[in-house]
């Protein structure tokens, strides 16, 4: 019968007898998917397990630390790098949604593949594919494939790793639980999924430095906000968005004219569908209140009440 323990020894001994004295590359996305299987390739192959996550600058405040601080204790061999530049120039001026998501992907692809070649040769690509996965992409187009998930590219043919996925016949509470064991810490653990392209598809329009810092700064104060108040769990994702609307406030005795931010929450079972989550509303009153107190950039605050469909959970 099932014990997490028992599966873990499974796994490890597994990709022991697939790899043998090889060594594997996995791309770390910071999610519990890719953070676990970390961890369980360090315990398989322990140096031999080379990860690498990606730094494009559209994460949300504080990610890259945890990230580090989750995984290299515990023994992963972790390179973060920082793509921040790169990813910045080519996506400059880009405003349309999918045209963002093709530049991230392969500027993605690109920079992984450096790093592959800077620390390679490598025998093994891991991938934290689930069965969920598996099922998806056996059923060719599917409404997953309505947004082009950047998470899906293809490597030239000098990498053409064997690839590894130790997690393709679980689901992800299972994933969770076995994370929990190896002691990845609940933050990371119960963390909401957050899409590749980051929040470059939450700062709607073409994107800057100076948005992505606002927006970072309006998501940090949201998502703090739901842990502090004991509301994370319940949500399935929460999010900010930077609106490019800028509206007239007053700010003491002086008239703003500054941006609109958008709080969104929603629960749901599979992604495909959603509701708007009934948050209390003190507890977006003092959201709304935190956020033009902390962030002048910001002067209003709505929220979402839109369920999925026909809004997506994603602003782009
Ligand atoms: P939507 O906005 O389509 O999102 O209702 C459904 C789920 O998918 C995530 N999402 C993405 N994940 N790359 C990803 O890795 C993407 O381009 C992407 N677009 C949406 C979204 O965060 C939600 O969980």
């Amino acid at each position: 019968d099932w014990t997490a323990e028992h599966i873990i020894d499974e796994l490890i001994a597994d990709v022991q007898a697939q790899v043998g004295d090889g060594r594997v590359l996995l791309a770390i996305s910071g999610g519990v998917d890719s953070s676990t299987l970390g961890l369980l390739l360090a315990r398989a192959v322990g140096e031999r397990l080379t990860a690498v996550f990606i730094d494009h600058g559209l994460l949300r405040l504080g990610e890259r630390e945890q990230v580090e601080a989750a995984l290299r204790p515990l023994g992963v061999n972790l390179i973060t790098v920082d793509a921040r530049a790169e990813f910045m120039a080519a996506l400059g001026g880009v405003s349309d949604p999918e045209q963002k998501r093709k530049i991230i992907g392969r500027e993605f692809i690109r920079a992984f593949e450096r790093e592959a070649r800077t620390h390679g040769p490598f025998d093994f690509l891991a991938q934290g594919t689930l069965y969920p996965d598996v099922i998806e992409s056996a059923g060719g187009e599917g409404a997953a494939n309505i947004k082009s998930h950047h998470n899906v590219g293809g490597l030239p043919d000098d990498l053409a790793f064997k690839l590894v996925e130790p997690f393709r016949t679980l689901f992800k509470d299972e994933v969770r639980e076995i994370a929990r064991l190896l002691g990845l810490p609940d933050a990371v653990r119960m963390r909401h999924p957050f899409p590749g392209p980051g929040l470059a598809i939450r700062c709607l329009g073409a994107i800057s430095e100076e948005k992505l810092d606002i927006l970072r700064r309006v998501d940090d104060i949201f998502i703090s906000g739901l842990r502090e108040f004991g509301l994370y769990d319940g949500c399935s994702q929460a999010l900010a968005i930077l609106t490019p609307i800028q509206s007239v406030g007053v700010m003491g005795d002086e008239r703003t004219y500054s941006f609109t931010a958008a709080l969104r929450a929603v629960t749901t079972d599979d992604f495909m569908t959603a509701e708007w989550a009934r948050l209390p509303y003190d507890f977006l009153a003092t959201m709304s209140n935190r956020i033009v107190n902390q962030v002048h950039e910001i002067n209003r605050v709505v929220y979402d009440i839109t369920g999925k469909p026909p809004a997506t959970i994603e602003w782009e």
